[in-house]
């Protein structure tokens, strides 16, 4: 592979549009095909960022000569596009959630590994601005050991025009949003051993719920992910994540509009943080938006230097696991011991 990377974006909707602008950005890498069942959506696509626009995912890659595919279509396609990558030889970047069965899950991871293909997800919330800026203060151990994790997004933002699909959904808000906060509990505080989940369903117009609490179980640790699509505020903070982190030492907070508070034996340290701009990124959505720019950066420093992305497919298992395992317990009322499904 030699710069700049060809590839093909798959799946032309709504949230691809960040990827396409992300991509336009990238000198590292050169769009030669979009596809889409959908051919408006892909001719459309390939007249505003370049290359030739396909309805069938197999005809692309019959066709076109890719060094990795950018998949951005809902999860019940993801398996089938990364088996086509890996019959190909061709690197994949997936979008969240991987799948919605382990199953599928560890087909797609294996179709990879077995033709030592670069695969990695794309897990955004962990390249936010914030996010990176309070692992930093983690690392620093300016806060000590930590023993508690709080990892809140709570919002009454209307989700569903943009994706109508969560209407329908029968498993929703923690497939769609709490496996962000799962892998930055991860990120954060290490491997959970157990949890527990709780989650209603408050909008009767939808399928699936859209209130979620799971309590974590981490070595000498406890975890909280919260999540709701139903939480008035008094001014909104959508699409924002708040997170909370206890240690011996001190306490970390990112609170409302990226304020965020360290409390250590040095003092108080105050900062609103300021999301990195660029030219078509816009509030409320920049820090999503500039995510998705480092991971697209990420993805192209590991096809430069053969490192296995932070994300990968692999290591995507265990979120998938703790998403999955989250619906076990609330389907069973019992705890879940994390891993089961590994
Ligand atoms: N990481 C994030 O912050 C974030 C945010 C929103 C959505 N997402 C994820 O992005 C993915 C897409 O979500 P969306 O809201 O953009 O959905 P969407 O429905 O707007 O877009 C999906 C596109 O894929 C196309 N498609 C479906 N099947 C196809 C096939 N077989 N071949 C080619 N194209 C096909 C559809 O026509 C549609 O244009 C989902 O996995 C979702 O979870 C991630």
């Amino acid at each position: 592979m030699t710069r700049p990377y060809k590839f093909a974006l798959i799946g032309c909707g709504f949230f691809a549009q960040n990827h396409l602008k992300a991509w336009a950005d990238m000198p590292e890498v050169e769009l030669v095909a979009t596809c889409d069942i959908d051919e408006a959506s892909a001719l459309a696509a390939a007249r505003d960022y370049g290359g030739r626009a396909y309805t069938d995912a197999a005809e692309l890659f019959a066709k076109e000569e890719l060094d990795f595919v950018d998949i951005a279509t809902t999860p019940p396609t993801h398996r089938m596009m990364v088996e086509l990558a890996a019959e190909h030889g061709v690197a994949a970047i997936c979008q969240k959630p991987l799948a919605w069965d382990m199953a599928d899950a560890k087909a797609m991871v294996k179709a990879m590994a077995d033709k030592n293909l670069p695969f990695m997800v794309h897990e955004n919330f962990r390249f936010q601005y914030p996010m990176r800026k309070v692992k930093e203060v983690l690392d620093s151990g300016a806060i000590g050991r930590p023993f508690f994790s709080r990892i809140s997004f709570r919002t009454a933002h209307d989700v569903y025009s943009a994706q109508p699909w969560c209407m329908d959904a029968d498993r929703m808000i923690i497939a769609d949003v709490s496996v962000h906060q799962f892998d930055l509990t991860r990120f954060f505080m290490g491997e959970p051993e157990r949890l527990f989940t709780e989650a209603i369903r408050v909008n009767p117009k939808i399928k699936g719920e859209d209130v979620a609490t799971i309590v974590l179980s981490l070595p000498g640790a406890t975890g909280i992910v919260d999540t709701s699509y139903e939480s008035k505020s008094d001014h909104s903070t959508y699409p924002q994540t708040f997170v909370t982190i206890e240690g011996t030492e001190g306490t970390i907070t990112l609170g409302p509009d990226y304020h965020l508070q360290v409390v250590s034996r040095a003092g108080v340290h105050e900062e609103t943080l300021v999301i990195p701009e660029r030219s078509w990124t816009s509030q409320p959505w920049d820090c999503i938006q500039d995510s998705v720019v480092n991971v697209q950066r990420h993805w192209i420093e590991c096809l430069d230097t053969g490192a296995t992305p932070e994300t990968s497919g692999a290591d995507t298992l265990r979120v998938l696991d703790l998403t999955l395992g989250a619906y076990q317990s609330l389907e069973s009322g019992e705890p879940y011991r994390v891993g089961s499904m590994l």
